[in-house]
């Protein structure tokens, strides 16, 4: 298993490229299932998840060649319906090949993606939504088996809760439903939009008719096409984040920051100064940092993805605050690794409530999950001394190059092996 080690405290300077982003592939990946032909998607960020759902419609039979960050999908052979547990068990984002395997053959096995540090995750949104749309399911040994003989036929429905998964799985279900499809309530994620584009890219029928409404006419034909996936705003975030936190001054490349503005915003509410281009954005840390209380919530709110990372900058403020997460209901488990390293949080039940002006002190730290991982290295950062971080496999989910990365912007940091 390998590990990080991380020596603070540097101050963190340079450029960086931000990688196309992971939660706008994953459905986009899973929605090329509609088309019978080739699509080059360019991009893509090399990380786990992303390797994970390739894996996956491989098993479906695409056939999938990759050159550098161009990745060919040929579905002219891709006939299987069936996802193994094996595959979803370790990225929830696997339910997404549910829709539009049903869309397309009227059948799918997939298997329930299970349980998940962050919370319990059901699907429940999911199925209920695609009832709507004429799929029988039932539920055998951890898999959702569905069908509609007859195919997808059209209907309205609105989501009981806004949930981004759900909205990815009903947008892509209903691209070749028979008729008209009305979704309301829908999640507004800019990775949505990014889906929405893609799929009309391809031919698709998708029309935002307000906010958080979308009408979708079903199409039979699907174009080849090439598509850009947008950039990862989480990652730009948390770089951010590292410059905010070490008095950095860092400028970010390939992204558009109008996207960012709720974390642009609350970056210069705690007094880090921010120049907006249309495609880069420059961050200047600033040594006193301004509490400030966040509640994270759905796009276009403060994203739960950051929540650990701005965590850790508040720990740095000049006084208390609270930080409450309204997304998930168990994604504190930073919290606990936060507080060896000498932070002060308490938790009382969905908020967070920590003591400002800490000075981080180095320690061997375990990553739990995904966005808790990178919270631990931007604490490490900080801490003089040598920090080390246990299980960084959640971290290799979703963060391109982290080391190399953040390597060229100055910060001293190295994976080994134990
Ligand atoms: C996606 C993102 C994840 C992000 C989350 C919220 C991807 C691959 N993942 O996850 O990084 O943290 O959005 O922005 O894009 N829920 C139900 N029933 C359902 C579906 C969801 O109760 O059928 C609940 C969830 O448990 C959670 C909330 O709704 O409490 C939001 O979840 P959802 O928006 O669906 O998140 P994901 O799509 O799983």
């Amino acid at each position: 298993m390998q590990k990080l080690e991380v020596f603070g405290a540097k101050k963190l300077r340079g450029q960086i490229k931000i990688s196309g982003s992971k939660n706008a592939s994953l459905p986009i990946l899973a929605a090329t299932l509609l088309s019978n032909k080739k699509t080059v998607l360019k991009n893509l960020p090399m990380v786990r998840d992303i390797e994970t759902m390739l894996s996956l419609l491989e098993s479906l039979g695409s056939k999938i060649k990759i050159h550098k960050k161009q990745i060919v999908i040929d579905n002219s052979k891709q006939k299987k319906k069936f996802a193994s547990y094996n595959l979803v068990k370790t990225m929830r984002a696997g339910i997404l090949v549910l829709g539009p395997l049903l869309t397309k053959f009227g059948f799918a096995k997939v298997s329930l993606p299970g349980g998940c540090a962050i919370g319990s995750r059901p699907i429940d949104i999911h199925l209920k939504a695609l009832s709507k749309l004429g799929v029988k399911y039932k539920i055998d040994e951890g898999y959702v088996i569905a069908n509609a003989p007859r195919g997808l036929i059209g209907n309205n429905i609105r989501f009981s809760k806004i949930s981004v998964g759900a909205t990815e799985n009903l947008i892509i279900a209903a691209s070749m439903a028979k008729g008209v499809t009305k979704l309301s309530n829908c999640a507004i994620e800019p990775e949505i939009k990014d889906l929405v584009n893609f799929l009309n890219k391809m031919g698709c029928k998708i029309n935002w008719t307000s906010k958080r409404t979308i009408k979708i006419t079903g199409v039979n034909k699907i174009k080849e096409i090439n598509y850009k996936v947008m950039f990862d705003r989480i990652e730009a975030g948390t770089y951010l984040i590292a410059a905010a936190i070490t008095e950095g001054n860092l400028k970010l490349k390939n992204i558009i920051p109008k996207i960012i503005k709720t974390e642009i915003d609350i970056l210069k509410k705690i007094g880090s100064r921010l120049i907006v281009k249309k495609k880069e954005l420059h961050i200047i840390g600033n040594k006193k940092i301004k509490s400030i209380n966040i509640k994270t919530a759905p796009y276009p709110g403060f994203p739960t993805d950051l929540q650990a990372q701005i965590m850790v900058l508040l720990c740095k403020a000049n006084k208390s605050s609270i930080v409450q997460e309204n997304i998930f209901e168990n994604r504190f488990m930073h919290v606990a690794e936060l507080n060896r390293m000498g932070a002060k949080i308490s938790i009382k039940g969905n908020k967070a409530i920590s003591q400002g002006n800490i000075n981080f002190a180095p320690a061997e730290l375990m990553a739990t999950d995904l966005r808790a991982s990178v919270s631990l290295i931007l604490a490490a950062l900080t801490a003089k001394g040598k920090s080390i971080i246990n299980r960084i496999y959640h971290l290799d989910r979703g963060y391109e190059n982290i080391e190399k990365k953040l390597k060229k912007i100055g910060a001293k940091i190295r994976r080994v092996n134990q």
